[in-house]
């Protein structure tokens, strides 16, 4: 496990906008996992001004809430679509669809996808406070394939600040699993702000338990922990 502390968030979307160009030189048709949340919304701006990297790159997202049509503010389509892909052009771009009529078939599908396109060279993770990764609350299976999810209370109340109300955040999720996320070839985890002290303490020094999925990542061949704390 590498871990590059940073000054400040400013240099810690530098450092990961470097990790993501460096993969494209080397390899421009990548497949690159992408995370939404604050925490990478840095990086995206830094990538948004050197587009002409991404034009052969694949990209899937780790999550998108089930209800929410894509033209919905909060949608993960619509964030990533604003954030990056409105100035970034990738070849493919693909986000669960939540609002799929067979949402287990859409599952199935998108580990399909993930497949075809050769699996994911490089993902980048956020931190959830209670140590998710995607949307794999606390209990997920580490054996876990992309899935949907029943959000846990903490996460919704951390997410209501983007809606209106509380009431508006969805109950639940499709997300890629745990062991679809610990198959990407390089992992790239953000870990900024005050509130992240406690998980980013216990991903180092606590067990590898499915209590605390980020856990997990302990364990991964090729990973990048960058941060401010
Ligand atoms: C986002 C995602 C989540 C976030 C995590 C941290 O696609 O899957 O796991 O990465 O909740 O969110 P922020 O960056 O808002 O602290």
């Amino acid at each position: 496990m590498q871990v590059i502390q940073t000054r400040d968030y400013e240099n810690l979307s530098e450092k990961v906008a470097g990790i993501i160009f460096d993969q494209l030189k080397g390899q421009p048709d990548s497949t690159l996992g992408l995370a939404t949340g604050s925490t990478p919304v840095g990086t995206y701006q830094l990538l948004k001004k050197q587009p002409e990297h991404f034009i052969e790159a694949t990209t899937f997202n780790l999550d998108e809430y089930v209800g929410l049509k894509e033209s919905h503010p909060q949608s993960y389509r619509y964030f990533m679509q604003e954030k990056l892909f409105n100035t970034v052009p990738v070849k493919a771009s693909y986000i669960p669809n939540g609002s799929a009529t067979d949402l287990q078939e859409e599952c199935k599908l998108y580990e399909q996808k993930i497949q075809a396109s050769g699996g994911i060279d490089l993902q980048l993770l956020g931190l959830g406070m209670n140590g998710h990764i995607g949307f794999n609350e606390p209990g997920t299976p580490f054996d876990s394939r992309t899935h949907v999810v029943e959000l846990a209370e903490s996460t919704r109340q951390a997410n209501a600040r983007f809606f209106n109300h509380l009431d508006e955040v969805p109950t639940q999720a499709i997300t890629m699993g745990i062991e679809t996320i610990m198959e990407a070839k390089k992992i790239v985890l953000l870990v900024s702000g005050n509130e992240k002290v406690q998980a980013f303490d216990r991903l180092f020094r606590g067990e590898i338990e499915e209590k605390f999925p980020a856990s997990i990542l302990r364990t991964h061949p090729n990973i990048t922990v960058v941060h401010d704390l």
